[in-house]
């Protein structure tokens, strides 16, 4: 498969076409943003740490029955992925109080939640994601009934496995943020599931292991994405 024309710059990723119209290529860059881009940084080999972690994590999902739109991986930064007509919502499951809800609710972070808390938001840069329900998706014409049931249906099966698949690794999957896109007749699991969309804490210690070190400073961010990487690849702690 060979790079073909850039289709489409995002904050951490590069969409290029391919010669063949199904199939796009989907490259990670280095760069790293944060507060709808007014911090913005570089994280030293995030490109290949992620692109490992998604192609690991997508094949996992494929394997217990979600469908994505991975193909293959082609290189370090690169994976073959199916295109997609984005759907313009983002997904957030939380198992665990933290960023936006805590600060949404006035709570502390932290909080084990007694059932997983699912939210639409609005994906646009300009209004900064906002938090939506179904009745504005309907509104805005994003998305059918149809569809959004079938989106939550998916993403609550993405948490079941995902939590199920961190635990076996001694990592809390605090939440964690999906896109979807149609393909065909077919709605897939799309963009990268790594520590820039998900919450990832250490069990016990609660050490912060995601793309909250960059947004809060804590430092050891490159050190904490290689650590989630050896989580991702290595075999499940015997239980
Ligand atoms: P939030 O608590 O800031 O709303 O974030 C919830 C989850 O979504 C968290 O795991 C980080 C991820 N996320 C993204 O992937 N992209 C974003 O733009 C934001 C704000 C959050």
């Amino acid at each position: 498969m060979t790079r073909g024309e850039k289709l489409y710059e995002g904050k951490a990723k590069i969409l290029y076409a391919t010669e063949d119209p199904q199939l796009v290529i989907q490259y990670f860059k280095d760069d790293a943003t944060a507060f709808n881009a007014q911090k913005r940084g570089t994280i030293v080999d995030k490109g290949v740490v992620n692109n490992q972690i998604s192609v690991h994590l997508f094949q996992w999902l494929e394997r217990e029955g979600v469908p994505t739109h991975f193909v293959k991986q082609l290189s370090d930064r690169e994976m073959l992925v199916k295109r997609l007509e984005i759907i313009p919502l983002e997904v957030t499951i939380r198992n665990i109080v933290a960023g936006g809800m805590a600060k949404m609710l006035g709570l502390e972070e932290g909080i084990v939640l007694k059932q997983p808390v699912f939210e639409w938001h609005y994906k646009s840069d300009a209004l900064g994601d906002p938090l939506i329900n179904d009745d504005h998706i309907f509104a805005l014409g994003a998305a059918t009934a149809q569809e959004l049931a079938h989106i939550r249906q998916q993403s609550y099966r993405v948490n079941d496995v995902l939590k199920r698949y961190f635990a076996q690794r001694s990592i809390d999957l605090v939440d964690f943020k999906l896109e979807f896109g149609r393909c065909q007749d077919k709605i897939l699991l799309g963009d990268e599931i790594s520590p820039d969309t998900c919450r990832f804490w250490e069990q016990g210690t609660k050490r912060k292991l995601d793309k909250d070190r960059f947004r809060r400073d804590l430092g050891d961010i490159e050190a904490a994405y290689q650590e989630m990487l050896n989580r991702v690849i290595g075999a499940p702690a015997a239980r």
